[in-house]
């Protein structure tokens, strides 16, 4: 599979396009500035883009590994939908999934096979959305020609590999009038959903600064991946390949690009250690290599990334798939009044004037101290997610889908398609996740110089105030 070599030798030469200058702005000011491209005459942002409402949403699967499977599984319990159609490189693959469907008792849908099979299925007039799940070099293309043939998309994690595709989702976008959201299951973890209603109610204060990682030993994953795509990526791309877990949540508490937006990053990586001897070894194996020899592996076992936003706020990204560190998102916010922490183990802090001040009488006896268990239950209950009821609680955590995120996910993007409502994430939200990769790598190429992060929304960031769900009456809380 050379797919992957070809697409990083475009990404280096596109990382040309996409730098201004590497040099001074002004005084002191080494940052690099990235190109806004003009808005296309006739083409308006889409901040709150709706649609038709949709009765039965018809969905076109492409890509069905490992979570793609899963999502076929989900789906039989998401209402407003139905599967239409399935696709996948692999034709043995379309026949499990359709069969599986059909012994459960769904219509069999149609199946589609090979690497270009998506086009029919995009082709078809009787499907509303395209659900990719394939490996990272195929969600861009495919999305695009989903939209072109007037499908909306979703799209896994990482939607986009550079800041070329970011551009190229958001312009068709915004041409098409179409939703193109990535599927950011971190963001309907229930954690993070509680903590981002307290974070929406000024429970922490002022948020000033969030972390957020992807740390996940994949020693026990990576041979599973079709044609060895994501070793094959990491050995050719430094830089964070995978930060929107670890962004996605912190990002919606901050506003971004609803009120603030992201300014500026610099990113630092490990040499690679791990990363080396596991594809050399793989590779004498005869396993992880395909394609053409690139000079080195180039991932780092580790990357940070560190932005700033417009409003002064900071934020902590990590990226970390080959030390034996435990799973961790990170996920912290860290506000003038109160703090939440995910990993290892939940925490809230908040001061004591705080806790008065919404209304809690508790003896706390320091500040320097996590809030006890029972004070943590009593202010998640205080601060229910306006998109869970106990219902779909309940029936998330029984579908599931890591604990029921990606059901809470799944449900609310039906709900918002069939009630014709903006969706919850929408496609600056992917550029802005997604673009962290190429950046981070134009810095640390550049001795880790601050890099400018493109306003996706060329201007539209200020248009609405804060991070808000919308709902079928008709009121986004
Ligand atoms: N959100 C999450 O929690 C989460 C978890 C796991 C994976 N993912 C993401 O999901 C995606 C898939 O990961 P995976 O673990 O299922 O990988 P996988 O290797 O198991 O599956 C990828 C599938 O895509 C198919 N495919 C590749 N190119 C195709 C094409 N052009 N047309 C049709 N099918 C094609 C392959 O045959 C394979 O079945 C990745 O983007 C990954 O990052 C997200």
């Amino acid at each position: 599979m050379t797919m992957s070599h070809s697409l990083f030798s475009k990404i280096a030469a596109l990382a040309a396009a996409v730098i201004v200058i590497a040099g001074c702005s002004g005084k002191n000011d080494s940052t690099i500035r990235t190109k806004v491209p003009t808005r296309p005459a006739g083409q308006e942002d889409v901040i709150g883009l709706t649609a038709a409402p949709i009765d039965t949403i018809h969905i076109g699967f492409v890509g069905l590994g490992d979570r793609g499977s899963s999502a076929v599984r989900r789906y039989r319990y998401v209402p407003w939908t139905k599967i239409t159609a399935i696709c996948d490189a692999v034709p043995e693959k379309v026949e499990k999934w359709a069969g599986y469907l059909e012994e459960k008792g769904f219509p069999r849908p149609d199946g589609y096979t090979g690497l270009e099979g998506y086009k029919e299925l995009c082709e078809r007039d009787d499907i509303d959305l395209v659900y990719i799940c394939t490996d990272w070099a195929h969600h861009t293309p495919i999305a695009l020609y989903a939209m072109e043939h007037g499908k909306h998309v979703a799209i896994e994690v990482p939607a986009a590999t550079s800041i070329k595709e970011c551009w190229d989702l958001v312009n068709t976008a915004e041409r098409t009038r179409l939703h193109c959201m990535m599927l950011e299951n971190c963001c309907y973890d229930f954690f993070e959903l509680s903590t981002l209603q307290m974070a929406r109610q000024g429970v922490f204060g002022e948020i000033l600064h969030a972390e957020g990682a992807y740390i996940h030993n994949l020693s026990d994953f990576w041979d599973g991946y079709w044609e060895n795509w994501r070793m094959d990526f990491n050995y050719r791309h430094r830089g964070d390949l995978y930060p929107t877990h670890g962004l996605g949540p912190v990002a919606q508490a901050l506003n971004i690009h609803r009120g603030d937006r992201f300014k500026t990053l610099v990113a630092m990586d490990t040499r690679s250690d791990n990363g080396k001897v596991l594809f050399n070894k793989k590779k004498a194996e005869g396993k992880y290599f395909q394609g053409e020899e690139a000079d080195e592996f180039r991932n780092g076992d580790l990357t940070c990334t560190l932005i700033r936003t417009e409003n002064g706020k900071s934020i902590l990204i990590e990226h970390d798939v080959l030390t034996p560190r435990p799973y961790n998102r990170m996920y912290q916010l860290v506000g003038t009044k109160g703090y939440a922490a995910k990993y290892p183990v939940e925490q809230l802090a908040l001061t004591k004037e705080q806790l008065n001040a919404i209304g809690i009488d508790y003896p706390l006896k320091n500040e320097h101290a996590p809030l006890p268990k029972d004070l943590v239950d009593s202010l998640r209950r205080k601060y229910p997610t306006p998109i869970l009821d106990e219902e779909l609680e309940r029936k998330a955590k029984e579908v599931g889908g890591h604990g029921g995120m990606d059901y809470t996910m799944d449900y609310r993007l039906a709900y918002c398609l069939h009630y014709g409502l903006p969706l919850d994430m929408d496609v600056y939200d992917l550029a802005e996740w997604c673009c962290l990769a190429e950046l981070g790598t134009i810095s640390m190429e550049n001795g880790c110089a601050p890099v400018e992060i493109p306003d996706f929304t060329r201007g539209a960031w200020k248009k609405t105030d804060g991070f808000k769900y919308a709902f079928s009456d008709g009121t986004m809380r």
